[in-house]
């Protein structure tokens, strides 16, 4: 479909061309000298000791599920107001999610007080989404899994360049995982990145990402290794060097689109409170820097939400759902519906929710004729 606004965009250009055509020419394509030089980039980007590029973060979120230990009879408490690959990268290990609810309608992050009030003996981890970009309550979460002696994993998909008290979100838990999937703050197409500052887990995550071997092709084609021992039960969650060298080059964009992100959030939210007051916009308090990956309102109660978006598609613009929570869908309700506590928020937060398009490369017009799209779309 030809949109007027899309959903996302890319920022692709000359740089990536240039990029990915001197990988094609070095002859070398898969985990190698890019990849490298991409970890790196990114470690210092983030202030972090270790970082793994990883196939995408749904794989990364496994490889981080698996390394802290986490398997058959533990319990990992996890959002529902999330992609459902945070959850699956649970049932993936024979762990099974714990879907605690969020803070606010405000704020719509794992609340710390419902994740006290899922922990049981089973509990082995808590794995937070920093939905949007915006920060979950880390201090408070740490405290938490330091008193109950847990494990803290954060799917930092959304939040590649935030932060809060100074530190990069997906930098505070034990392991971060990050995603260059194509509608990302970055991408490389798909992708992703694991984060720790943990030497031990990252030897751990290092020998899982490849097939639980020793040493790696790159390592025999330098003349470094001639054979290799296999000593866990690994993966191939590799990233290839053509989508390293995009991510590279996207890294290097980051700071100013994350910058834009921000800008076009506060027209936004300028526009939206002038034109459809009704609408709420979360995320509104101070806390930390977001890297604004999504805009997502919530629409008046009752609000025909498909009939809303049906509108906004005869605009001219695309819009989405962050998320359908995963503690509603077939494979997930039995259990939480046996086991599960009630999830007032995530439900009302979920049913109202509609994401409007944001990316680096929109104009302001095109931001003032959502919001306009929004008022209309709203009496229609
Ligand atoms: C919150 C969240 N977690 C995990 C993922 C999975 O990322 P990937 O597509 O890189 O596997 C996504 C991707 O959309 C996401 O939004």
């Amino acid at each position: 479909m030809d949109w007027r606004v899309p959903l996302a965009d890319l920022d692709f250009g000359a740089a990536e061309e240039e990029a990915v055509l001197q990988v094609i020419r070095s002859r070398w394509l898969s985990m190698g000298e890019v990849t490298k030089g991409f970890e790196q980039e990114f470690a210092a980007f983030i202030g972090a000791k270790h970082t793994l590029a990883v196939t995408n973060a749904t794989a990364a979120l496994h490889l981080a599920c698996v390394a802290a230990g986490v398997g058959p009879g533990d319990e990992v408490i996890v959002p529902s107001l999330t992609f459902v690959a945070t959850a699956n990268a649970v049932r993936y290990t024979g762990a099974t999610p714990v879907f605690a609810d969020l803070e606010s309608l405000d704020w719509l992050n794992i609340s710390p007080t419902s994740i006290e009030a899922c922990i049981t003996d089973k509990t082995r981890a808590i794995l937070v989404v920093h939905y949007a970009g915006f920060a979950c309550n880390m201090p408070a979460i740490m405290e938490i899994a330091r008193r109950h002696s847990l494990i803290v994993l954060e799917d930092s998909a959304h939040a590649i360049g935030s932060e809060l008290e100074g530190r990069k979100l997906g930098t505070w838990g034990n392991i971060g995982c990050y995603s260059f999937f194509s509608n990302k703050n970055m991408t490389t197409g798909e992708g992703g990145m694991l984060a720790t500052d943990d030497d031990a887990l990252a030897e751990k995550l290092r020998i899982l990402r490849s097939h639980g071997m020793t040493s790696l092709s790159w390592d025999r084609h330098q003349g470094h290794a001639y054979s290799y021992d296999v000593v866990d039960l690994g993966y191939n969650y590799r990233i290839d060097e053509i989508r390293s060298a995009l991510g590279r080059v996207q890294l290097g964009k980051l700071p100013l689109n994350n910058q834009r992100r921000a800008d076009l959030t506060r027209q936004y939210r300028e526009w939206l409170i002038e034109l459809a007051p009704q609408v709420k916009m979360p995320f509104g308090e101070q806390r930390g820097t977001s890297c604004y990956h999504i805009l997502p309102i919530l629409l008046p109660p009752g609000t025909d939400r498909i009939h809303f978006m049906e509108n906004m598609k005869v605009h001219g613009i695309q819009t989405s759902i962050h998320y359908p929570p995963v503690h509603r869908f077939q494979i997930y309700h039995e259990e939480w519906q046996r086991h599960g506590t009630p999830l007032p928020l995530t439900e009302e937060a979920a049913s109202r929710e509609v994401t409007l398009p944001l990316y680096p490369t929109m104009n302001d017009e095109q931001v003032r004729w959502v919001a306009e799209s929004v008022q209309q779309s709203l009496q229609s």
